[in-house]
C-alpha cells in the first residue's frame, strides 16, 4: 500500500523538521516556566490546530497548570477582529487567572485579536500568547505574541496539528502545501 504522506504534494521537503520543533518547544516551555514560577497558569488552547503543540508544550512547563480549550471559526471580513465566531467556549472561569493562550499559527491576527478581547472581557488577570508559528503578514501583530516558535513565509503550512481540509494534522513535521 502506498504511503499517503509520501505522495505529492506531501513529498515536499519539510519546512520545519520534527527535531527543530522539539528543540524549540523545549525552549519555549523553559521560558514560560521561568516567567510563571509559582503561578497557577490557565493554558487555553485554540482547537483544533493547537492541540498537538499544546500537548507537547505543557509537558515542558514546570508551573502548575490547568488546561482549557476554545474553538473558533473565522470567515472573510475586512475588520481586524471581525467575523470570528465562538464554536466552543471555556468551561471554567478565567476571571482573576493568569492565562496562556496557545495558538498553532497567527496569520492575519484576526483570531488572536478576537481571543485577546474575549479573555479580557472574561476577566483574566493577565493574558500571554504563545504561538508556534507567525506569518509576518501584519507587523502590528508580532508584539501581541509573547512566546513565538518560528516565523514562516506567507505560504500555507500543514502538519503538527495544522490541516488542509482536515488532513495532515498527524504529520510530525511542518510542510508547505499548495492550497487550491
Ligand atoms: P488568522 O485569524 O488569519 O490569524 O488565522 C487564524 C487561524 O487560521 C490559525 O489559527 C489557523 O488555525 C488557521 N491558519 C492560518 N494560516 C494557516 C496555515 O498556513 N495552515 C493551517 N492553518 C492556518
Ligand atoms: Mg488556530
Amino acid at each position: 500500500m502506498e504511503d499517503f504522506y509520501s505522495m505529492p504534494p506531501m513529498a515536499d521537503k519539510a519546512l520545519i523538521s520534527e527535531a527543530a520543533i522539539r528543540d524549540r518547544v523545549r525552549e519555549l516551555g523553559a521560558e514560560i516556566s521561568r516567567d510563571h514560577a509559582g503561578r497557577d497558569l490557565f493554558v487555553v488552547g485554540v482547537l483544533k490546530g493547537a492541540f498537538v503543540f499544546m500537548a507537547d508544550l505543557i509537558r515542558e512547563i514546570s508551573a502548575p497548570l490547568h488546561c482549557e480549550f476554545m474553538r473558533v471559526s473565522s470567515y472573510e471580513s475586512g475588520q481586524s477582529t471581525g467575523n470570528v465566531r465562538i464554536d466552543f467556549d471555556l468551561t471554567q472561569s478565567v476571571a482573576g487567572k493568569h492565562v496562556l493562550l496557545v495558538e498553532d499559527i497567527v496569520d492575519t491576527g484576526r483570531t488572536l485579536r478576537f481571543l485577546l478581547e474575549h479573555l479580557k472581557t472574561k476577566g483574566a488577570k493577565s493574558v500571554k500568547v504563545c504561538s508556534l508559528l507567525y506569518k509576518e503578514i501584519d507587523p502590528d501583530i508580532r508584539p501581541l505574541i509573547d512566546y513565538l516558535g518560528f516565523t514562516v513565509p506567507n505560504e500555507y503550512v500543514v502538519g503538527y496539528g495544522m490541516d488542509s481540509d482536515g488532513l495532515y494534522r498527524s504529520l510530525p513535521d511542518i510542510r508547505t502545501v499548495q492550497k487550491g
